[in-house]
């Protein structure tokens, strides 16, 4: 009898909430069992009116006997038996629905609860609640994101209704994707259609013997080697120094920014604000990286982005340029200079740039690294040491540059495993460094579109 009670007094509050006047009272005489059967609502708009919404308690809100429940609840079993009828025609019934008055939300069992702040808003839930049960909740196209597609904003409902879906499709088509009826753009096979086959010509160093050729071209270029005392640190055996070590290339470029570029770029870090560092992670809902704070990492980062203030700065700029010039791939596929910092006795033990998740992804994997060195004065420790590299260290000069590649030459798109390295500790002062990560293909262009890995 209690739990009819409280169905009824539901019933009446939703009628109340959401159906008009006229319709409040045929739902009370409907429940009170006086009025004649003709004035019950036809099919079509008792779902419209009852099947709104969905609660946390009944995970997919769907009847269990599709083709009976509809009938059933239009002739009034969910007010005559509704505990049966909560169990087996949850959705036909709307006994599921929850709207919280005193709050103004809505309650589904698709993300947060739901601000409400008037009809419209309303009218965005209630397509909602009909996507969801019709094509998300059944549809195997959606299998694989189903559990994942949640409303993760209390106002998306509310946004969408304003109209930003259309506006601010990055955020919304992801973060409110029930909202925006978007489910399938969390599958990022669907967001982001990518055949690796048919990239080729846009991959950098897709053949083998590409990134050969590419170190040679910088290695026998006479101005490079003179304007920035160009050193072979390790390569092949025709082209290292007498003291250079056989393996990858590795090479060091000094004076490759100005003191005052350097000085610049560790403004730009201040200004931004540098964050604790942090490696790439798990695999996200929405098919991109997430990332975690790693005990092998103690430094901090500020990613020099381009819409912030050392994106848009003309010095930084020209260091890109610059860099970009000696690598002779796009600027694009690289990853944001991240601008580092590292306090006494901070370091980045061992690891490899290459990312194996990257891989078959629109920018593909990182291949090459530039790193800039920012300061030297008052500084000790801090060099950059490759363990298969014959223990090769690199120290800390302002200006100076190194690149190494994190691909084989023979086998594009495949690890180096020598590549490996550390950031030593460093002993005393403050390390400044920055790094450029460059991708096989355009990196900036798919993270813009929502397809960032
Ligand atoms: C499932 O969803 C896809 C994509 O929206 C659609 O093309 C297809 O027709 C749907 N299938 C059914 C049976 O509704
Ligand atoms: C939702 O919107 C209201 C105003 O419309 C705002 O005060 C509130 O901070 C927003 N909540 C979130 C989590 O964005
Ligand atoms: C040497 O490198 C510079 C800068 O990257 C470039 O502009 C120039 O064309 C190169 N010279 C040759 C001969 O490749
Ligand atoms: C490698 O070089 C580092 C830094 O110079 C040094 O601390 C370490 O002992 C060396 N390791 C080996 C195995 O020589
Ligand atoms: C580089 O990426 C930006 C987006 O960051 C895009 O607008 C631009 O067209 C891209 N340039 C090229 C040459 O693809």
């Amino acid at each position: 009898m209690r739990s009819i009670l409280t169905s009824l007094v539901r019933f009446s509050l939703l009628w109340w909430v959401f159906g008009d006047i006229s319709e409040k009272e045929s739902i009370i005489c409907e429940v009170e069992e006086e009025c004649s059967s003709t004035e019950h609502p036809s099919l079509p708009s008792f779902l419209d009116r009852w099947g709104d919404f969905v609660s946390t308690d009944h995970p997919h809100c769907v009847d269990k006997n599709e083709r009976d429940c509809p009938m059933k609840a239009l002739l009034n079993a969910c007010v005559k038996s509704p505990d049966v009828m909560l169990e087996e025609c949850p959705f036909s019934c709307g006994l599921c629905s929850n709207y919280d008055t005193e709050k103004s939300q809505v309650k589904t069992c698709y993300g947060d609860l739901q601000n409400v702040n008037n009809q419209g808003v309303l009218e965005v839930i209630r397509k909602t609640q009909q996507y969801m049960i019709h094509q998300v909740f059944v549809n195997e196209t959606y299998a694989k994101i189903r559990s994942s597609c949640k409303n993760r904003n209390v106002n998306c409902s509310q946004w969408a209704w304003e109209g930003e879906c259309e506006r601010n499709p990055t955020y919304m088509k992801k973060e409110c994707a029930p909202a925006c009826q978007t489910c399938h753009w969390l599958d990022i096979r669907i967001r982001c259609p990518f055949d690796e086959s048919s990239a080729k010509e846009r991959t950098t160093w897709s053949e083998p013997g590409d990134l050969d050729r590419f170190f040679w071209s910088v290695v026998r270029n006479d101005t490079l080697r003179t304007l920035f005392s160009l050193k072979v640190l390790s390569g092949p055996a025709e082209a290292i120094e007498p003291d250079g070590r056989p393996g990858p290339w590795v090479l060091q470029l000094d004076h490759f920014l100005s003191a005052m570029e350097c000085e610049r770029l560790i403004d730009l870090g201040h200004e931004l604000g540098f964050q604790r560092s942090k490696d790439i992670g798990r695999i996200k809902y929405d098919g991109s990286t997430d990332s975690y704070e790693s005990k092998s990492r103690t430094s901090s980062t500020a990613w020099c982005t381009e819409s912030s203030v050392c994106g848009k700065d003309a010095i930084q700029q020209k260091v890109t340029q610059r860099i970009e010039q000696l690598v002779q791939i796009p600027i694009n596929n690289s990853e944001a200079l991240q601008l580092l910092r590292y306090e006494e006795n901070q370091y980045y033990k061992v690891h490899h740039d290459y990312t194996p998740l990257h891989a078959g992804s629109m920018a593909g994997v990182r291949i090459l690294t530039v790193f800039l060195y920012l300061n030297d004065d008052r500084l000790e420790g801090g060099g950059t040491n490759f363990p298969s590299i014959h223990n090769l260290t690199v120290l800390p000069n302002q200006g100076r540059a190194i690149l190494w590649p994190s691909v084989l030459n023979d086998e594009p798109g495949q690890i180096d495993v020598r590549t490996e390295h550390q950031a030593l500790p460093v002993e005393r002062g403050v390390k400044y460094a920055a790094n450029a990560w460059i991708h096989q293909r355009d990196f900036r262009t798919p993270l813009h579109m929502g397809c960032g890995v």
